[in-house]
């Protein structure tokens, strides 16, 4: 099992609507895009993911797998979804080289937010490794830290955010084993959002069997993903 152990080196940068994004020296790349992290956020894993399965089939309670914790806002964006729909989300995210609590805790997601949002923001980050914790009512939350590539789950996942850095940054996890694993990872009729539209990851998704969507992209980028069981 891997250890958190400081190999992530950071730094901040306001995206144009105002919201944080990260810069990894590791990766030499950006979480989000720098046009708005929290807008990219809302419309490839909330509107585009969670509400498109949530409207699609009227489930009461849906579990997510993230790829790639980062800053957790798309775990935050999506608590706040739950709150708003009334809905059960069992979330899980894999991560394997976590943002520092220093750094997390200066992240700007809660601003317009009151207390207990606040809270629940640095709940997502305090909250321990590989341990599963009810955050709220309605959303459990459960960080595995590990490598992806080393990933398993017995259990199986309505939906996964697929949020990796970029195939140009990070080849390894685009690959046909990857998403092998992301389809054998979706219970039957499950669906992957990802904010990517490339055509070689398009042509590997379909390898290994999914249906494909190409959805408008987020704020002027052409194109994104949905990928279904
Ligand atoms: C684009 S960022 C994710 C942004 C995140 N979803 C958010 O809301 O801030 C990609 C994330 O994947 C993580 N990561 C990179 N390589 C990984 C690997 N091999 N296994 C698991 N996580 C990895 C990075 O540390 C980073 O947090």
């Amino acid at each position: 099992m891997m250890e958190e152990k400081d190999s992530n080196p950071i730094s901040f940068l306001v995206t144009d609507d105002n919201s944080h994004t990260l810069f990894s020296e590791r990766f030499k790349t950006t979480y989000h895009s720098t046009r708005g992290a929290m807008s990219e956020s809302k419309h490839v894993f909330i509107q585009n993911g969670l509400q498109y399965v949530h409207e699609q089939f009227q489930a009461k309670e849906i579990s997510i797998l993230e790829i790639g914790f980062g800053t957790g806002l798309n775990a935050f964006m999506t608590y706040l979804f739950a709150e708003e729909h009334a809905l059960k989300i069992n979330y899980q995210s894999v991560e394997a080289y976590p943002v520092p609590l220093a750094e997390a805790s200066q992240l700007n997601y809660t601003n317009d937010f009151s207390g207990q949002e606040k809270v629940v923001f640095s709940q997502l980050h305090l909250q321990e490794w590989n341990r599963e914790m009810q955050v709220s009512n309605l959303f459990t939350l459960k960080k595995h830290l590990c490598l992806l590539e080393e990933f398993s789950s017995q259990k199986q996942f309505d939906l996964i955010y697929f949020d990796a850095f970029s195939p140009s940054e990070q080849p390894e996890l685009w690959t046909e084993f990857v998403f092998k694993k992301m389809y054998d990872l979706l219970a039957k009729y499950g669906v992957l959002v990802t904010y990517c539209a490339q055509g070689q990851m398009k042509r590997t998704m379909k390898k290994v069997g999914f249906d494909l969507q190409t959805l408008p992209g987020a704020l002027g980028k052409r194109e994104m993903t949905r990928g279904l069981k």
